[in-house]
């Protein structure tokens, strides 16, 4: 509870801040900015009807197939919800559909209608979390969205009865902020003999393997050392390669204020006892991530010393370099440097009117492939997983799950942990600033190597986790501090092999990941003293590479957005926006790409191609 008063404390701290500021002549500098804004515009300028919000995605590979059965599994209104426990109901498997099944899909739909800011929202299940996603800002004719997740890596969950959902959305109402979040839940689950939807069905079927066929090939994929991978977050790749881990344990709080860790510094490592069966040949953990308040736009957020020397308020600060990392019993086991997500009401809200940014509705979680570790963690005792955020400022949204796969035939299995590689961190700060002007980089790499061997029923192999990830960062400021440009790149590759100690055999999957940011800022004083106007550019983009010996992946997904805005403290008065996104995809067999522009709220573009042929 003091955690969340501060948080609202903080809130109206800086609204009252710039209230202040607003009495000034001046607009505020880009290092002031409040980043997070919510959108006032005039109806007139707005459509009458209640329109639908998107964030662009890929079709999900059950989608060509009709569920067997679907349960609406929560319907709320999430109102003045701020400050009070997750909204809970029941959960127990479908009777009528009983699995296993080849698919799960989660679907959340939403509307809302009034003056909002965009809202964290998190989905658990017996405090496992299923879903990270954040709302649309509202309009006062409507808007309504629908996410739609594979889940299936989640089904040794489903499958169960008695459980508790939980769902964490925490709004505000009063007479600004009017918007109410109606949010349903369903879960669709696709039997293992999948029916063909009848109608609308996609044209790329014709150009696939699909069908009956795809099924032979799936299980064509699952050879013994396969079987044993894990490591991808596309939910694609997952659902076509992967048998659902046997059991996912939570690292994940008590539940009160929703079952994530706030995280507000470096030092708040949150952990958990967990004690796991000891015939687990395989762990993989599954981190999800948001962040918030002062590190919400942490890829922008300037060094202390300049915030100081300029005597500025805002709390943005600490540097531009984080990473969320795991620890066990106070090991580091893994880190993660996250994709740079940004929520509706971030940079220029009507950027991401009607298509949000990347990742916005389906946050991306990362896996941690953990299976060198067995060796320390298979001894029947409990031992701690731990959660944290190195350079991390206040504040973050932390909580795992440990996915774990368990040999039937055996009680225990073997394991050893062999081989523990975790160089010095090496980061190179610069920082050049006279005034308000000045540059700052930040350059970081590390590689970490872990390996260890498990003697299970299906042999003894050795798995070799490589991971290594490069960060640029890079912000400057000009024209005295109204004028601001952070470009980043990140780059981070996971290699993980399985050696089989009786013929050596390789199995190798290569999974890497690129996230190049730009923004550029400017600031500039509006008509009125009490506005400014903010010209803005963003440029974002995820692109992934996934290959295991002769099946790859590959995904490109990138957003442009321009656009001004006119701004009264948080609250965008009217502006134009434009945001262009092209997504695209191909394997080994099929492609998909789909381009998008939307403008002033509508959708101007809206462009699939299905089939390699058509492309490049
Ligand atoms: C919305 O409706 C109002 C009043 O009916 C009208 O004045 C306005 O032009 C309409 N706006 C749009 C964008 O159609
Ligand atoms: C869940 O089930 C328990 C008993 O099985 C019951 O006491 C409780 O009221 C139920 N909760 C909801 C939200 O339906
Ligand atoms: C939720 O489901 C109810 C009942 O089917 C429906 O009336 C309502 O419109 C749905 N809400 C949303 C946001 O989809
Ligand atoms: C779920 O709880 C209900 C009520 O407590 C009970 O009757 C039922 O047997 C339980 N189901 C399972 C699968 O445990
Ligand atoms: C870090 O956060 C924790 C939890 O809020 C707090 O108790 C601690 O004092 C903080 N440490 C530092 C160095 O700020
Ligand atoms: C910051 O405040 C100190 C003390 O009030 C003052 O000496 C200094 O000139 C100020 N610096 C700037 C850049 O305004
Ligand atoms: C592990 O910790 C839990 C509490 O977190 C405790 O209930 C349990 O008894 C412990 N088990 C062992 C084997 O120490
Ligand atoms: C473990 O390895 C040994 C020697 O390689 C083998 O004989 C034994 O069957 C294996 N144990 C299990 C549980 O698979
Ligand atoms: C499993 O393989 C590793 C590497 O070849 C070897 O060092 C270890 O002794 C083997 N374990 C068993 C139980 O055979
Ligand atoms: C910024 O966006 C606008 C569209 O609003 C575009 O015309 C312009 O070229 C962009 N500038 C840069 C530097 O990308
Ligand atoms: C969007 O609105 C801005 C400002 O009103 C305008 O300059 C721009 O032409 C509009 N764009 C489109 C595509 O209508
Ligand atoms: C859609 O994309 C295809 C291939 O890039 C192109 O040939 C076609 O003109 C586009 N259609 C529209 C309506 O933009």
């Amino acid at each position: 509870m003091g955690v969340l008063h501060t948080f609202i404390f903080l809130n109206f701290l800086l609204l009252c801040c710039y209230i202040h500021q607003s009495h000034s002549t001046s607009p505020p500098r880009s290092s002031s900015l409040p980043g997070r804004y919510f959108k006032s515009l005039p109806s007139s300028l707005r459509q009458n009807e209640s329109s639908e919000y998107t964030e662009i995605t890929r079709p999900l590979p059950s989608d060509e197939f009709s569920p067997s059965c679907s349960l609406l599994i929560l319907q709320h209104d999430f109102g003045n919800t701020f400050g009070s426990p997750p909204v809970t109901t029941n959960y127990s498997a479908p009777p009528d559909c009983p699995g296993p099944w080849s698919h799960v899909v989660l679907e959340l739909r939403a509307s809302c209608h009034g003056e909002q800011y965009d809202r964290i929202a998190g989905v658990w299940l017996d405090g496992i979390e299923i879903l990270r996603t954040s709302t649309a800002e509202p309009t006062d004719s409507g808007i309504f969205w629908k996410v739609r997740k594979d889940v299936t890596r989640y089904s040794s969950l489903f499958s169960r009865s008695n459980l508790t959902l939980s769902v964490m959305l925490e709004n505000i109402i009063n007479d600004v902020f009017t918007g109410v979040y109606h949010v349903n839940i369903s879960l669709l689950y696709y039997g293992p003999n999948k029916a063909r939807v009848q109608s609308g069905v996609p044209d790329r079927l014709s150009n696939r393997k699909l069908g009956p066929s795809m099924e032979e090939e799936t299980l064509g994929f699952r050879s013994k050392a396969r079987q044993l991978m894990f490591i991808s977050n596309e939910p694609g790749i997952r659902s076509r390669m992967e048998e659902p881990a046997d059991l996912v344990i939570p690292i994940s709080s008590n539940g009160d204020d929703g079952f994530w860790f706030r995280i507000q510094n470096e030092s708040d490592v949150h952990s958990k006892l967990i004690q796991i069966p000891l015939n687990t040949y395989r762990a993989v953990l599954e981190i999800y991530v948001s962040f918030h308040g002062n590190d919400e736009f942490w890829y922008s957020n300037p060094p202390d010393s300049y915030i100081k020397q300029n005597n500025l308020t805002t709390g943005r600060g600490n540097g531009a370099f984080r990473q969320v990392f795991a620890t066990i019993d106070d090991v580091l086991v893994g880190s993660q440097v996250v994709f740079p997500v940004i929520f509706t009401g971030g940079i220029n809200p009507l950027f991401w009117e009607p298509v949000v940014a990347i990742g916005a509705f389906n946050l991306p979680s990362y896996d941690v492939d953990l299976t060198p570790f067995l060796g320390m963690l298979l001894d029947g005792k409990n031992h701690s997983f731990g959660l944290g955020v190195m350079d991390g400022i206040s504040f973050w949204l932390v909580d795992a799950n440990l996915h774990v796969w368990l040999d039937p035939k055996l009680s225990s299995v073997q394991a050893k942990s062999v081989i523990y590689r975790v160089p010095p961190f090496s980061v190179e700060r610069d920082s050049e600033f006279e005034k308000l002007d000045g540059s700052f980089t930040v350059e970081a790499e590390r590689k970490t190597h872990f390996s260890g061997w498990v003697n299970s029923t299906a042999g003894n192999f050795t798995t070799h986790v490589h991971h290594e990830f490069k960060l640029e960062n890079s912000i400057k400021f000009k024209k005295n501090g109204m004028y601001k440009e952070v470009h980043q790149k990140i780059k981070t590759k996971t290699d993980v092999w399985l050696e089989s100690d009786e013929n050596g055999l390789r199995t190798r999957a290569v999974f890497k990941r690129k996230y190049p940011l730009r923004i550029i800022t400017q600031t500039m004083p509006g008509i009125d003293d009490n506005t400014y106007l903010l010209v803005t550019n963003v440029s974002n983009a995820l692109r992934e590479k996934f290959s295991m010996a002769d099946f790859w992946t590959s995904t490109s997904n990138t957003q442009r957005s321009g656009g001004w805005m006119l701004v009264q403290d948080h609250s965008v008065l009217s502006g134009g926006a434009e945001t262009q996104q092209t997504l695209r995809y191909k394997d080994d067999f099929s492609c998909y790409s789909r381009t998008v522009t939307g403008s002033n709220g509508s959708l101007l573009e809206d462009n699939t191609t299905i089939g390699c042929a058509l492309l490049s």
